[in-house]
């Protein structure tokens, strides 16, 4: 039996979160410029966008460009929005085929216009799709994203809309970025590293982590089956006993 067919329907994560790393180190093991490596880290993108529409992930969210990679050399940066720009154009065809929505996080007018433009623009033809909310993180940092929302709570108590005492759970996810997404049920970082670096702090409180060597170029569907069925073999308590989760 192939991967994908061991895989329970009934027990995917509802939302996974992809944490795209190693496409420096792709290129550099094989004596290519590090843009190559972002190149084909693309080509994953589309499987790995694929795989997930078609087995019914409902909430994919990949981190594409952290608020400190903009600390990387400016050429490195550039090729980076280029490449954006580039794959929303040629990657809309996959979205529309596929019934995939997109969707984007973070901090996104720090991206250059033509980057914002064509992902507005991505976002509002794929808005009615609904077999698949795709989350790009671009310019997105947790610790950003917690300070906007205590910004935005601060003003609402100082303004009398909310009082410190109604300050809930769901009123601190209500102004996340991710508001309209639930939880992330499994956490995937290629490249070896083990860190999380600045990507969804908050939401990822009862992920399951999964951590694999394989670069992010490198990065197939089998990859992703292999991670699936790893996360169904685990068990999630939620800080329930063993035997509270078995009644
Ligand atoms: C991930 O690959 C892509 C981005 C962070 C934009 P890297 O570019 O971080 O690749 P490594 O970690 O240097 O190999
Ligand atoms: C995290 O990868 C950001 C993205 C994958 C977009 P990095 O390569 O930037 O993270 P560090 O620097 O290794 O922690
Ligand atoms: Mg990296």
């Amino acid at each position: 039996m192939n991967l994908q067919d061991q895989i329970d329907k009934n027990k995917l994560p509802r939302h996974l979160a992809v944490i795209m790393d190693g496409n420096g180190r792709w290129a550099k093991q094989k004596g290519l410029y590090r843009s190559i490596g972002h190149e084909n880290g693309t080509k994953a993108v589309r499987e790995i966008v694929e795989a997930c529409a078609e087995i019914h992930i409902p909430f994919l969210t990949l981190y594409a460009f952290s608020t400190e990679n903009w600390n990387r050399p400016k050429l490195e940066v550039e090729l980076l929005m280029k490449l954006l720009v580039s794959s929303l154009k040629k990657e809309i065809k996959t979205l529309q085929k596929n019934n995939i929505k997109l969707n984007a996080i973070g901090n996104l007018d720090a991206l250059p216009k033509r980057a914002f433009t064509e992902l507005h623009d991505v976002m509002d033809q794929t808005k009615s799709n609904d077999r698949m909310t795709l989350t790009l993180a671009l310019s997105y940092g947790s610790r950003e994203e917690i300070t906007k929302t205590i910004k935005e709570i601060s003003h609402k108590v100082k303004n009398n809309l909310i009082s410190p005492g109604e300050i809930d759970e769901s009123v601190i996810n209500n102004h996340l970025y991710t508001q309209n997404l639930p939880d992330v049920d499994l956490l995937i970082r290629t490249s070896g590293e083990q860190r999380i670096s600045n990507f969804l702090l908050w939401q990822i409180a009862y992920a399951e982590l999964y951590f694999t060597e394989t670069l992010w170029p490198d990065y197939t569907k089998n990859h992703l089956f292999e991670a699936l069925l790893n996360y169904q073999n685990r068990e999630r308590r939620f800080g329930k006993t063993i035997e509270q989760i078995k009644q």
